[in-house]
């Protein structure tokens, strides 16, 4: 391979994505058990900034990491393997030395997942190093930045693209695939294209257990067999309320999908509690104030304990005040993060 540059330098800013039906379960390396549907969010960002520089002698995989400003060894020895990964397709990988800055628009400690932003914004930066330095048009660009997002965190591949995505194969789109994220923008009904995702943190910090383990314990779980056949139903009913904007069935789906990945874990033969006290008693909550005023809120859960709420744009001022007035209480340091769909990742000029 010609190296047409010896230095070569990319910023990505790229955004976190809230998934409405749940990747929960491995099959092979890094492939979904089941398909899976999100939409990205407009506000919880990862920065990353990659510089390359051509080294003469040395060969193999040479990187220095720092996150908001500070060496972070424990990161860079991750990202050290998963670059390792990627040589075949990106050779020069072994021949720069690459210095690497990353930080988020959100606190780290928030609770917030940032395996999507963060692995998003790293393919997004692989594949333009990948351009500068070769001089070669990538065909796929964002195909090519999906599938090696995901090899760093699957729900990440569902972030290189702004509004709805899906991921996984599904007989319903015949473009889908197991390896890489499709954009489904085109099939959404207008009332779903303004949306609201404001993340309650219910609790910050670490999370008792990554879901790293939580899908590896989907192998030994007596349940895993049913729960990816309904991964599989409810991402083809979701199209189709997507598509037809049936908002009721659209809150069925997503709660239950957030109810059951949170039922896998406490069901698991080792089982584990993500919720608190306060993620149920918010639950509750919203299904009073849904019962009471006929309003379209809902809620849906990553893994851990914050609460995202999800509402039509249109009633953004009435669910704000029910944050304010009757939600704060629950959440720590009463922090919660206004989100809305994003248009996606951008890649910043020099
Ligand atoms: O991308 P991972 O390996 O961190 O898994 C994400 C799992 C969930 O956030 C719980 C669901 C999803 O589809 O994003």
């Amino acid at each position: 391979m010609n190296y047409v540059s010896k230095t070569a330098g990319v910023t990505w800013k790229s955004p976190s994505n809230i998934a409405l039906v749940k990747y929960w379960g491995k099959k092979g390396h890094q492939l979904p058990a089941n398909p899976s549907i999100s939409f990205t969010l407009d506000q919880a960002l990862t920065e990353t900034s990659i510089q390359a520089e051509f080294k003469e002698q040395q060969s193999g995989i040479d990187i220095s990491f720092s996150f908001e400003n500070a060496k972070n060894e424990a990161f860079e020895l991750k990202l050290k393997s998963y670059l390792q990964k990627g040589v075949q397709q990106f050779p020069w990988l072994n021949h720069y030395h690459l210095d690497i800055h990353s930080s988020n628009t959100f606190p780290h400690s928030s609770g917030i997942a940032s395996s999507a932003s963060a692995y998003s914004a790293l393919a997004l930066c692989l594949c333009s190093l990948h351009e500068e330095i070769s001089g070669e048009k990538l065909v796929d660009f964002y195909q090519l930045a999906s599938f090696w997002a995901r090899m760093g965190s699957g729900s990440a591949c569902r972030s290189v693209y702004g509004g709805y995505n899906l991921w996984g194969k599904t007989p319903a789109l015949s473009n889908s695939s197991d390896e890489y994220a499709v954009n489904v923008d085109h099939l959404i009904h207008p009332d779903f294209q303004a949306f609201n995702d404001t993340i309650l943190i219910i609790e910050k910090g670490q999370k008792a257990v990554s879901s790293t383990r939580g899908h590896a314990l989907l192998e030994q779980h007596p349940f895993a067999e049913i729960r990816y056949r309904t991964g599989f139903d409810n991402t083809e009913r979701l199209l189709k309320i997507l598509e037809a904007g049936e908002i009721k069935d659209f809150i069925q789906v997503v709660e239950s999908e957030a109810l059951m990945l949170h039922a896998l874990m406490m069901s698991s033969p080792t089982p584990f509690i993500l919720m608190k006290p306060n993620t149920l008693a918010v639950l509750e909550k919203v299904w009073d104030y849904r019962r009471q005023t006929g309003s379209n809120l809902l809620f849906t859960l990553d893994a851990g304990a914050n609460v995202h709420l999800l509402n039509p744009v249109v009633e953004n001022a009435h669910v704000q005040e029910f944050v304010k007035n009757e939600l704060l209480g629950y959440c720590q340091n009463e922090l919660y993060f206004c989100n809305a769909i994003g248009n996606g990742p951008v890649k910043q000029e020099k």
